[in-house]
């Protein structure tokens, strides 16, 4: 997730610029640049300062002379490192041409590889620097910037929103989307570009939200939008009155409902342009060779909090595709306990931030004993990402609520994945069920999605549960780690008792608990336990507690032995908890508003911890 911005025909384009990107920050800070047009010039900056890059940009850019258009850009790196070389704009070969982009080009090397063959120089480890130099050789045969870009877009497959600017034609400004957010205004003889409203929100309260496959020609307060066949369209124009505040939250009341509905973009994101059109999987990091996988004779998977309910999730994926043994390890206790460990043992740290330092120091310890190490992480460079011998990235995008939604449910997705390729490498699945477990994984997006909007029916069963304190979420299978997270996510939030367990177990302890009051939320969605899981039921009913059954969509029978139910999509049982987590964080979070806390920011707890 990066974030852009564009401006032509004011007469302090650099100030809107920069006043955008700093909005802009949330979608990532790993770098920040302008390219602004100066006396028929592209001049450029980029800065690689982590948080601070858009804060040095602006310091590096004072007392530069007054320019009326320019494009800009804050990263989220997803390919290549996130230095300077790599932060946008990108140039064509000329330097005349300037771009920025959000999203991600899939065919990228096949594009870079016929460029460089035709003579083009490409000088960053991205896969966005292809669309400036593919724009470049169209703009010479077709001699119109929107031309260009229209007929550039044609040949790449993925993801974007970008912004183009050229010598050529000073005053203007090209845009373009699919499947990234962006959207265009205009004011006062001058016209915007910008990923989003906020960034924009105190030059033009009229924007225009941009549909897939839209292409734009912004001039000095002029909008021409068309589809990318060239027919012109007639866009809707929006008026905003949010503050912005309710805009940066992009009309949500707090961020975790936003990262809860950004959850079907983070599997398509985390998943894209990693199943080759031929099936494959293709990871961008994973520097561990066919004979090193092959060689693996068990994984450990380290990590903590959610990340750890995560990787048990893909644990039961892994076990049954690859056939090799899988423990997971709570990160704090791992290095502690000696573990057994040797040059066939494949250590994973599970880490949104890359950071948590108990992770970071159990991914340590498995490459001092010997074993390969990889990180499946949120963060481009992070400490992990650079320590561990490979990463694979998940590219949910910067996420600002404390309490994890949108990192975990990538994180299961990333896992998969994983599981998916090591069983192709060691040939433990065969090609049938690899292709129908991929297609699975696909088909988790629209799942999701649509488990988002059904949020009515989890608020009407918070609310009816009234001032209930004690929760307990069971559930077997992979349902068990699902009914950890649930009950982590209840009690980060809204600081009420709430324990997961395996439903088998709780004839062995916590049966002697349950009493009138106490609340158990079942995960009784389909899977070969699911009639066990209602005995389970039927035992903490009878000992008077209010039961919450989630149930898969015409399961009638199963719906009628809980007090309540919340209703799901179906999916196959190794999947199913990508989209089970949805109910579950929405759960959690209609408790804790109920209660009247800030669900952003839960009492006691960080978003980083660093301390062990
Ligand atoms: C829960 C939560 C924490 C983190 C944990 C690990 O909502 O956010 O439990 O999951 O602190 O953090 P990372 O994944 O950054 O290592």
């Amino acid at each position: 997730m990066c974030g852009i911005i564009g401006v032509t025909g004011a007469a302090d384009a650099l100030d809107i610029l920069l006043d955008g990107l700093e909005r802009l920050e949330y979608r990532g800070y790993d770098s920040a640049g302008v390219a602004v047009m100066n006396d028929q010039e592209v001049v450029r900056w980029r800065i690689a300062d982590g948080t601070q890059s858009v804060a040095t940009l602006r310091h590096v850019t004072q007392g530069a002379p007054e320019v009326h258009a320019g494009i800009g850009h804050t990263r989220w790196a997803t390919h290549g490192q996130p230095n300077e070389t790599n932060a946008h704009p990108h140039l064509d070969c000329s330097g005349e041409l300037a771009l920025v982009h959000n999203g991600i080009i899939e065919n990228h090397a096949e594009l870079a590889a016929g460029l460089v063959a035709r003579g083009h120089t490409l000088v960053s480890v991205t896969d966005t620097e292809v669309l400036a130099h593919l724009i470049e050789e169209l703009l010479v045969e077709t001699g119109s910037l929107v031309e260009a870009v229209r007929q550039a877009l044609g040949l790449v497959r993925g993801a974007f929103a970008i912004g183009v600017m050229s010598t050529r034609e000073p005053d203007v400004i090209v845009a373009a989307r699919r499947i990234s957010p962006l959207i265009v205004g205009r004011h006062d003889g001058a016209s915007f570009l910008a990923s989003d409203i906020p960034a924009i929100l105190e030059r033009t309260r009229d924007v225009v939200i941009l549909e897939d496959d839209q292409i734009v020609e912004l001039r000095p307060g002029a909008i021409v939008v068309r589809n990318l066949d060239g027919k012109e369209v007639t866009p809707r124009a929006m008026h905003v009155d949010w503050d912005i505040e309710a805009a940066q939250k992009d009309g949500y009341d707090d961020y975790m409902t936003k990262e809860i509905a950004e959850q079907p973009r983070a599997i398509a994101d985390t998943l894209r342009g990693r199943v080759a059109p031929n099936g494959s999987i293709v990871l961008d990091r994973f520097e561990l060779n066919e004979d090193q996988v092959k060689a693996v004779n068990k994984i450990i998977m380290v990590a903590c909090g959610s990340s750890f309910h995560a990787a048990l999730v893909a644990k039961y994926a892994f076990e049954r595709w690859t056939r090799i043994p899988v423990e997971v390890d709570i990160a704090s206790e791992f290095r502690y306990r000696d573990p057994v460990l040797d040059s066939q043992t494949l250590v994973i740290g599970v880490s949104q931030s890359g950071e948590s330092v108990d992770t970071l120091q159990a991914v340590r310890h498995g490459a001092e004993g010997g074993a390969a190490t990889m990180v499946v992480t949120n963060v481009v460079d992070s400490t992990m990402a650079r320590e561990a011998d490979a990463v694979l990235y998940t590219r949910a995008g910067p996420e600002i609520s404390v309490a994890s939604t949108k990192t975990v449910v990538a994180s299961i997705v990333a896992l998969q994945l994983l599981g998916l390729h090591i069983a192709r490498v060691r040939g433990s699945l065969d090609d049938a069920s690899f292709q129908q477990e991929v297609a699975a994984l696909q088909s988790l997006e629209g799942l999701v999605a649509e488990t988002v909007t059904r949020d009515a029916q989890v608020k009407a069963v918070a609310e009816a549960i009234g001032d209930a304190r004690d929760f307990f979420f069971l559930g077997r299978h992979a349902g068990y780690p699902t009914a950890l997270e649930g009950a982590l996510k209840l009690k980060e939030i809204s600081y009420l008792h709430a324990e997961g367990y395996p439903g088998g177990e709780l004839k062995h302890g916590p049966l002697a608990v349950i009493e009138p009051g106490c609340v158990v939320v079942a995960m009784a969605t389909g899977g070969p336990l699911k009639e066990k899981m209602l005995s389970n039921v039927a035992e903490v009913k009878s000992r008077g507690a209010t039961v919450i059954l989630l149930v898969d969509d015409g399961d009638d029978e199963a719906a009628a032995q809980g007090d309540y139910r919340i209703f799901v999509p179906s999916a196959p049982e190794l999947h199913a908890p990508v989209k089970d987590l949805v109910p579950l964080q929405q759960f959690a979070y209609f408790l804790a508003r109920g209660r009247g806390f800030n669900v952003d920011r839960p009492r006691n707890l960080a978003k980083t911890v660093t301390v062990e």
